[in-house]
């Protein structure tokens, strides 16, 4: 196995390293999975915005994506990573897999290092993909042949006290409710509205499981964060996500893959000025607890 995550130790501007190198930190990240550039001079959100552009991919930016996330942008190209509380923990997820439109690559900045907890949770999903195909082979072949479809209730104002808190009229970039329904068309959605002006929004049928093109194969989906924590005042997680064919996925079905997932992830343990790459088809992240301050922002590759 290879070195997970990896670090690429430096010094000086993480900019002109990322421009100079590129084909290099590409083949790492595409063996690692996740790299952590640690001793660059990276002191602000400017400096990391210079690094994410000298790395020189187009960026996948938050108003265009169906995050449901409540985010605040810091400069073009770099936002807060989850403005969700402190004491929620963002279960593993690969970005935006609930969703027919998602980054294939995340940067991740640490501005302010957390005094306690608040590490950035990683996880192989190949290799969790490989444990469950030993552990429960009929599981994942339901997984490969159904897909799945998931629900979500999106409030008619952001509300930043969840971890999936974005307003229906931001997440869609709909002025009311007729551009919303054109939005949710478009992407082949079904939806519902509530008597309190949310909208139940749930997708057509993605795929649970992704075959990358060296064929190795991941579990890209949202199913553990699905199971583990979407339950604010409007969802509830055992409705939010089902099977395709929409019979439904269990907490049992789920167990196992939750406890191979725990055994499988690594911990990036944040110092100020760390940057992290994330390949977004092949790892999970997440976020622990933590108390005090934490500054860690975040820049998405299309
Ligand atoms: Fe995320």
């Amino acid at each position: 196995m290879s070195e997970f995550p990896a670090i690429i130790g430096g010094q000086g501007d993480l900019a002109g390293f990322m421009s100079d190198n590129k084909a290099a930190v590409d083949a790492a990240l595409d063996d690692a999975g996740t790299l952590l550039f640690r001793g660059f001079d990276v002191p602000d959100a400017q400096a990391f915005d210079a690094a994410v552009t000298g790395y020189g991919e187009a960026g996948f930016t938050y108003e265009e994506s169906l995050s449901n996330a409540v985010r605040v942008n810091v400069t073009e190209r770099v936002f807060t990573a989850n403005e969700a509380p402190p004491e929620t923990a963002i279960h593993l997820h690969h970005e935006m897999a609930q969703t027919p439109l998602y980054p294939s690559k995340l940067f991740f900045y640490c501005e302010i290092a957390p005094e306690e907890g608040g590490a950035t949770p990683v996880c192989r999903s190949d290799w969790l993909l490989e444990k469950m195909e030993q552990a429960d082979p009929a599981l994942v072949a339901r997984f490969a042949e159904h897909g799945v479809r998931y629900t979500n209730v999106m409030p008619a104002s952001d509300d930043a006290g969840s971890g999936q808190g974005r307003s229906w009229r931001s997440t869609l970039g709909a002025a009311d409710r007729m551009g919303a329904e054109a939005r949710l068309r478009e992407l082949g959605y079904a939806w519902e509205w509530q008597v309190d002006d949310s909208l139940r929004a749930t997708t057509p049928t993605l795929p649970a499981i992704r075959t990358l093109p060296d064929g190795r194969r991941t579990f890209f989906n949202q199913l553990i964060a699905a199971f583990r924590g979407w339950s604010d005042s409007r969802n509830e997680a055992h409705k939010s996500v089902t099977f395709g064919d929409g019979s439904p996925i269990t907490g049992e079905d789920m167990a196992q893959t939750i406890a191979l997932s725990d055994e499988l992830t690594r911990d990036v343990a944040w110092q100020a000025g760390d940057v992290a790459l994330l390949d977004n088809y092949l790892v999970m992240h997440g976020r622990r607890p933590f108390a005090g301050k934490r500054r860690v922002l975040a820049s998405l590759i299309a």
